[in-house]
């Protein structure tokens, strides 16, 4: 048995023989990504890395975080995209929703440095001024704009409010080993710092300094995280070619060869949105390109079935949908686990008196139920994808589950997962826009253009 399981019941008769067909292709895709013998085979420093690395980095980075001389309540995190979205999803999915009025056991998060709104920058330094901060800059190449122009912010800010020794102190640097502006500034001002592998790109590197870091400084359990995704690649290891990894990836490869071009990610807890977000990125960024890949997009149920169900009901066919669910999600309050029933009252008029008694854990799953078979009776072939418990664990697991698919699938559609040539476009012209040296001549013809 798979610590996850994928059920495909509902996928439809044709998605599934199509799927079956596809798996020893995906099967032979993985023993070339576990040989090394992929296309991009420089990039999978990913596979198996708690085995290889992560365990022995995650005593170093614990000892890091048990001496550190300064105290924090808050953790700054700046990065973008897998800089920061799978230590988002996990912070998002297992810290307080309120947490920054609620506190729990761990220290409070914000992000910073994936976006360049003014408004919310300025908004995060007011939010500063009420907490005392430590921060986790992450960028592998040290040259990306967003963080880059948040960090110098908040380098400033860290000084003034400290003095340069003590914001020395407050600031962690994760990014290449040798490259990059911001491996120079960890030279030259002295700060402490973690590296990133050369092996691995930022959608595949949770399970790194990326992540681990942040995650310990917000003492969350990073051995759990890297226990669960080592169970997976411990599974992998003897897997025949059935195992629900491949057949995930030879579904969503088979479903894109039928003329499906949408894959949703359905999940029906909304504390879980950025982990889609993470999934949403690692499966867009790595397969989007030569007019390959399903879109990956995300629904939070029973939200969006007042908004977009209705388009997944009855819309344009072309789409699959994938129900994420964890088995085992405790509501707690103050740490210990606490269920809501609907309770009783006199008058019936809403009409829930059959509802009278029952968790709403239960009628969520419901939901979730009679939403998967309603999809399928409109016409979208649906898989579910079943996790044990949402912990530390069972999110690791997950991680490389969907890292290990999305280098399986991305191969049987013959594109190269870890290169990111279409991030360059939007890159280029904002540089010409903004006048960095030697683009004056595309900055004014883009101009003129608009
Ligand atoms: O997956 C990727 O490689 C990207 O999403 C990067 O993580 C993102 O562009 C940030 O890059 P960097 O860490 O170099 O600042």
């Amino acid at each position: 048995m798979s610590f996850i399981g994928l059920q495909t019941r509902f996928s439809g008769e044709q998605l599934s023989s199509d799927a079956a067909a596809l798996l020893p292709q995906a099967h032979e895709q993985l023993l070339k990504i576990i040989d090394q013998k992929c296309v991009g085979a420089e990039w999978t420093g990913w596979y198996d890395y708690p085995k290889k690395h992560g365990f022995a980095l995650a005593d170093e980075i614990n000892r890091y975080v048990d001496q550190l001389d300064v105290n924090y309540d808050l953790v700054l995190v700046i990065g973008i995209g897998g800089s920061y979205l799978g230590t988002r999803a996990v912070t998002e999915a297992l810290q307080h929703s309120y947490q920054g009025v609620m506190r729990d056991h761990h220290p409070m998060v914000a992000f910073a440095g994936h976006h360049l709104s003014e408004t919310q920058l300025v908004e995060l330094l007011e939010l500063l001024e009420k907490r005392v901060p430590i921060v986790n800059v992450i960028s592998k190449s040290g040259t990306t704009t967003e963080p880059g122009v948040v960090f110098r912010v908040l380098r400033h800010y860290m000084e003034e409010r400290f003095g340069k020794e003590e914001a020395a102190r407050r600031i962690v640097c994760t990014t290449d080993a040798k490259d990059g502006a911001l491996r120079q500034v960890v030279r030259e001002e002295g700060y402490a710092s973690f590296v990133i592998p050369d092996d691995i790109g930022g959608r595949f590197s949770v399970l790194t300094p990326v992540g681990l870091l942040p995650l310990a400084l917000l003492r969350f359990d990073i051995r759990a995280l890297l226990e669960g995704a080592d169970t997976i690649f411990s599974e992998l290891e003897k897997a025949s070619g059935e195992h629900p990894v491949l057949r995930y990836a030879a579904a969503r490869t088979a479903a894109f060869q039928q003329g499906k071009r949408v894959e949703v990610l359905a999940v029906s807890n909304p504390k879980l949105s950025h982990v889609v977000e993470w999934w949403k990125q690692l499966f867009g960024e790595s397969e989007g390109k030569q007019g390959q890949g399903l879109f990956p997009a995300g629904l939070s149920y029973t939200t969006d079935l007042h908004s977009l169900g209705q388009y997944v009901q009855d819309g344009v066919r072309n789409l699959i949908e994938t129900f994420l669910v964890f088995e085992r999600d405790v509501p707690r309050r103050h740490g210990i686990e606490k269920r809501i029933r609907v309770p009783s009252q006199a008058s019936k008029l809403d009409q829930l008196g059959y509802l009278e008694g029952r968790f709403l854990n239960e009628i969520n799953d419901a939901a979730m139920k009679g939403t998967m078979l309603a999809h399928f009776d409109g016409g979208v072939p649906c898989l579910q994808l079943t996790v044990p418990e949402l912990n530390e664990r069972g999110l690791g697991a997950l991680f490389a589950f969907f890292e290990t698919a999305c280098g399986v699938s991305a191969a049987l559609l013959q594109v190269n997962p870890y290169d990111q040539p279409g991030v360059e476009a939007y890159k280029k012209n904002l540089f010409a826009l903004m006048g960095k040296p030697g683009t004056e001549s595309l900055g004014a013809k883009l101009k003129e253009r608009l």
